[in-house]
């Protein structure tokens, strides 16, 4: 792609990148830049509640964009952190600023640059899958939970269910057992959606707890919740 004259050189079609193209891309991402400024004004981004340090309820994720690096970093643990947060983003940034001298070809038939394009769908396929495992994973875990409002006949259907499943270990009201933290107030430190997603993976409260799963069904664990969030 060169002429004799690169200040003008698209008589010919052809043209360097430097200065030409890098030019149009300025203006473009300039003008990209300020429709952002421009409609930030307009339309204030939409926060969340303010951070409240003692909400135990919380969970945090990030936007969905970014839902695939965050499940990423789960699969890396202690001193392993720093492949997950460093060593892989950096590998992906030097792979992507080496490509062009990498691969050199100008062919721009896909079906022709195998390695080029099972590189990128991999790539494509790990992105879109650990999305939807991670999405997955919180809807198992209830962290993406949508909770039907408490209808009046759940909270006697709660309170059985919890004398039998629940108050062996757990005090309520004066009675119950001593191995588990006394429920009595639970409603006044947590909502129905901490509630259940104890009541659907207990490690959340600690790795080591002595809370068993309990087989609820969906119905059954809407009503404990229920139950339990009022009492206050
Ligand atoms: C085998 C005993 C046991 C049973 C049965 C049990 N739990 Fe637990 N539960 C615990 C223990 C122990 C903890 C405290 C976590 C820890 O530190 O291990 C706990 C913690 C909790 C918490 C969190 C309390 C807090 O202050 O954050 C909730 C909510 C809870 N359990 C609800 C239930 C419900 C609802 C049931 C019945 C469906 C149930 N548990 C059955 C032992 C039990």
């Amino acid at each position: 792609m060169k002429t004799d004259s690169p200040s003008t050189g698209t008589d010919t079609g052809q043209s360097f990148f430097y200065p030409h193209q890098m030019f149009f891309e300025c203006v473009t991402a300039l003008a990209v830049l300020a429709a952002l400024v421009v409609l930030s004004f307009v339309w204030q981004a939409p926060l969340e509640e303010m951070a409240d340090p003692g909400d135990v309820t919380y969970v945090p994720r990030p936007e969905w964009y970014f839902l695939f690096y965050f499940q990423l970093l789960k699969y890396f643990e202690g001193p392993l952190v720093v492949v997950g947060t460093c060593v892989l983003p950096a590998l992906v940034f030097a792979l992507l600023i080496l490509l062009p001298f990498l691969d050199k070809s100008e062919e721009t038939d896909v079906r022709k640059r195998p390695v080029t394009a099972a590189i990128c769908l991999a790539a494509l396929f790990s992105v879109v899958g650990l999305t939807v495992v991670s999405i997955v994973e919180d809807e198992r875990h209830g962290y993406r939970m949508v909770l039907p409002p408490i209808a009046e006949e759940q909270i006697p259907e709660g309170q059985d269910l919890f004398k039998r499943f629940c108050q062996s270990c757990h005090g309520m009201d004066g009675k119950g057992g001593f191995f588990a933290p006394d429920l009595t107030q639970i409603g006044s430190r947590a909502n129905r959606a901490y509630i259940e997603r104890v009541i659907l993976q207990p490690q959340i409260v600690s790795q080591t707890t002595i809370m068993s799963l309990i087989p609820l069904s969906d119905t059954e664990r809407h009503a404990v919740s229920a139950y339990l969030s009022r009492k206050k």
